[in-house]
């Protein structure tokens, strides 16, 4: 019996009216500067003083304005819990930095495309962070989730339009990217199984690793979407046709095979197929496709790998594809700290390998004010996507710095339609409303590593590993937890934010909503940090092969 949802009208119960804390802040614009129309500023210099003399003085503390509908605010009840506005402790109130409600002070004098898209965006943005008469909208899990159905189910007749043509060797990341997001806003993408499984297997190769199309050769990142994939979907109901792992579907073997063959011996990384280049998604793909499929590492397949990982680190502190010099971007920061991290306990590997503090300077340099959002590279515009690529990497950052924790003693520490995008005037894809939706649940966690293994809801299934079996080196991912407590600095802040935020029914589907009900809530299901799955399905796949004996 599916779960009756609380429905809401038209805004949620627990977002108050407006509240203006006082009637001087508004969005402000800086005024034109000063001399501007006496002279027209010709050196650099120059330019940088008339910015400088023309920015406003940044607003005192009254001057802020409190946003009742950002979700990470705290809610104020009033005695009788009632959800009528009540005014907030002022000592409580989380000013939004006027840094997020202004225009940047240094803008680029050369106008270009990326320039005049870069300013939109920050306008927009910073109308939802500083005007309480247009707050922040609260996620439209509805049009998202009717979205991300039509790239699983297709649009007319079982197919995706046409343009998805393009994306024609990229097919099991359609899939992965659509379901994982489904799972994210709470759908149970369970009945979806079979026609995953019938759309992933004829892409697997009898040589090992599956393709991106039907006929194409394996591919590093075609394999690891289509684990990815298998991985989400799960385990069958008993009495379906397909009991069991859907990754039971897989050729272990034949995998293992080719995962030697795609491996340098030399330089301890991987290509991307037998004879393509060889980076960082390479590794960490293979890696991801190691762990989850418990296969041993015995026969020095991970040789190497730690050293090939800790090169990319670049002078500015991020990381390249490659290692020695390739410029730093987000998605190869990932790649590198969740490879490591597969490799080993997150504070061993991570301070061995890395430069943590230029890496930690070079991550938080990467979010953009007034955006809010972060860029994939110095000088390049923000992304949505980049949420989870330069968002997933703090989660890991943040396990190196503390080391193994016990459970108990984490540190708190316009027209509506579905799907995200890269940013505003943009449209929705697949690929970033999943990483969008996966970087706004990394927000609502605190994610840490420990050293014992993920508890089972059910006991493991047997036979369990033989001792002559091979050793399973890659258990490090596999000890991870989370809480759903956003670390703060202000304990009472973030315990509020989540007793406030109700959670999103298990077994809610999109049927389960009628026209114009909404959750309150923008709470996701969440994820594992490293393989970018639904948690728990970490520990019940760890089950899965610790029960295989061998192959
Ligand atoms: C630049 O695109 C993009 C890259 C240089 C690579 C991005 C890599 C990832 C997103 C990670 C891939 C991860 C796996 C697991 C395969 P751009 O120039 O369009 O974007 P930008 O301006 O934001 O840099
Ligand atoms: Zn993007």
């Amino acid at each position: 019996m599916p779960q009756r949802l609380r429905v809401r009208s038209k805004r949620p119960k627990v977002f108050f009216t407006h509240n203006k804390m006082s009637a001087t802040s508004s969005p402000s614009s800086p005024k034109a500067p000063s001399n501007s129309t006496t002279r027209t500023p010709s050196t650099p210099s120059e330019v940088f003083d008339d910015i400088l003399s023309s920015a406003q003085p940044p607003p005192t503390y009254s001057q802020q304005t409190w946003n009742p509908s950002n979700p990470y605010f705290p809610h104020y009840h009033n005695q009788n819990m009632s959800t009528t506005a009540t005014t907030p402790p002022e000592s409580l109130i989380p000013p939004t930095p006027a840094l997020f409600t202004t225009r940047p002070i240094l803008q680029d004098t050369l106008k270009t495309l990326s320039s005049k898209e870069q300013l939109s965006t920050a306008e927009i943005c910073m109308k939802y962070l500083s005007n309480p008469s247009d707050p922040f909208p609260i996620l439209s899990r509805r049009e998202h989730i009717a979205f991300l159905k039509s790239g699983v189910l297709g649009v007319q007749n079982g197919k995706l339009r046409e343009e998805m043509v393009a994306l024609d060797a990229s097919r099991p990341w359609i899939i992965y990217w659509c379901l994982q997001g489904l799972v994210s806003l709470g759908v149970d993408v369970g009945k979806y199984r079979e026609r995953v499984i019938s759309s992933l297997q004829p892409l697997q190769n009898e040589s090992g690793g599956f393709g991106g199309g039907n006929g194409q050769v394996s591919h590093v990142t075609a394999s690891y979407a289509a684990v990815l994939a298998l991985a989400v979907v799960g385990r069958g109901e008993d009495g379906d046709e397909e009991y069991g792992e859907a990754l039971g579907i897989v050729d272990r073997r034949a995998m293992f095979r080719w995962l030697h063959e795609i491996k340098d011996w030399e330089s301890g990384g991987f290509r991307v197929c037998v004879g393509g280049e060889e980076d960082v998604r390479g590794v960490y793909c293979a890696l991801v496709i190691l762990a989850l499929l418990g296969l041993p590492t015995s026969g020095n397949l991970t040789q190497g790998t730690k050293e090939y990982l800790g090169r990319c680190q670049t002078y500015e502190g991020g990381f390249g594809a490659t290692p020695n010099g390739n410029e730093a971007h987000g998605g190869y920061a990932f790649c590198t700290l969740a490879g490591l991290c597969i490799l080993g306990e997150p504070a061993v590997v991570l301070r061995k390998y890395l430069d943590m503090d230029r890496a930690i300077s070079w991550l938080s340099a990467r979010q953009y004010a007034p955006e809010g959002g972060f860029s994939g590279r110095t000088n390049k515009l923000v992304d949505g996507c980049y949420s989870t690529w330069v968002g997933g990497c703090w989660a890991l950052i943040e396990a190196g710095i503390n080391g193994p924790q016990d459970e108990n003693e984490e540190k708190l520490g316009e027209k509506e339609v579905g799907g995200l995008r890269d940013k505003p005037r943009k449209g929705p894809d697949y690929y970033h409303s999943n990483y969008i939706l996966l970087g706004l649940a990394s927000t609502q966690n605190y994610f840490y590593y420990t050293s014992s293994p993920i508890p089972l809801s059910s006991p493991p299934p047997s036979p369990n590993r033989g001792s002559g079996d091979p050793p399973l080196p890659l258990t490090a991912p596999f000890l991870w937890r989370y809480s759903p407590r956003i670390p703060s600095n202000t304990p009472n802040v973030a315990e509020a934010i989540v007793k406030d935020m109700p959670a999103w029914p298990d077994d809610v589907t999109e049927e389960d909503l009628l026209p114009g009900q909404e959750v309150e809530s923008d709470r996701l299901k969440v994820h594992h940090p490293i393989f970018n799955i639904p948690f728990e399905r970490a520990g019940e796949i760890e089950a899965w092969w610790k029960g295989k004996v061998g192959f």
